[in-house]
């Protein structure tokens, strides 16, 4: 925990560009590389065991249908709001170019997002009840545990990403709009 502390302040101090970029090769990419990785690893277990852990069929819908709604989390961010941040970075080396963004300000966006973050923990909390805390039972194969292993660290990855944007990214760019919309 004190080293995601550490790893969270250092990136108060870089500009909007450095940290959507940041964002984007580090969290993005360790989301679309893990979903079909976790995925995968719960359908071996489901193949293996289609009627002994209930939990595994559970927590398959549940990641399933949470990686769609995911998947447009990440477009409505890559597409809209993050070009729109890196161009705020630029405003602010030269405010007199600055052109306010087709949604308006950042307010209801940015909610929406938060909002969005607010049902992803939730999910990702469902999944970690039901998996017992990511604690594979007794008689689990490699498969099973290291399905839970991946699991508990995606969840850790999400939590981190959660936090830059929310209190970070987020908080700068609105920073960031306010100032230049004077
Ligand atoms: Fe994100
Ligand atoms: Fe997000």
């Amino acid at each position: 925990m004190a080293k995601n502390t550490e790893y969270i302040n250092s990136m108060k101090e870089w500009d909007l560009e450095d940290i959507v970029d940041h964002v984007k090769s580090t969290h993005h990419a360790y989301l679309k590389a893990n979903y079909p990785i976790i995925v995968r690893l719960l359908e071996k277990v489901l193949e293996k065991n289609p009627k002994k852990y209930p939990e595994i069929k559970e927590i398959h819908e549940i990641f399933v249908e949470f990686t769609d709604d995911m998947s447009r989390h990440l477009v409505k961010e890559e597409e809209i709001l993050f070009p729109y941040f890196q161009k705020l970075g630029k405003y602010l080396n030269d405010p007199k170019s600055y052109e306010p963004a087709f949604f308006g300000s950042l307010k209801k966006p940015v909610k929406v997002m938060e909002d969005e973050h607010d049902d992803e923990h939730d999910i990702i909390e469902k999944i970690k009840q039901l998996s017992n805390n990511y604690t594979p039972p007794a008689d689990a194969d490699p498969t099973h545990k290291m399905l839970y292993f991946k699991l508990k660290e995606f969840q850790e990855d999400l939590d981190l990403h959660h936090t830059i944007e929310n209190d970070i990214l987020f908080a700068k760019a609105e920073e960031a709009e306010k100032k230049l919309k004077v």
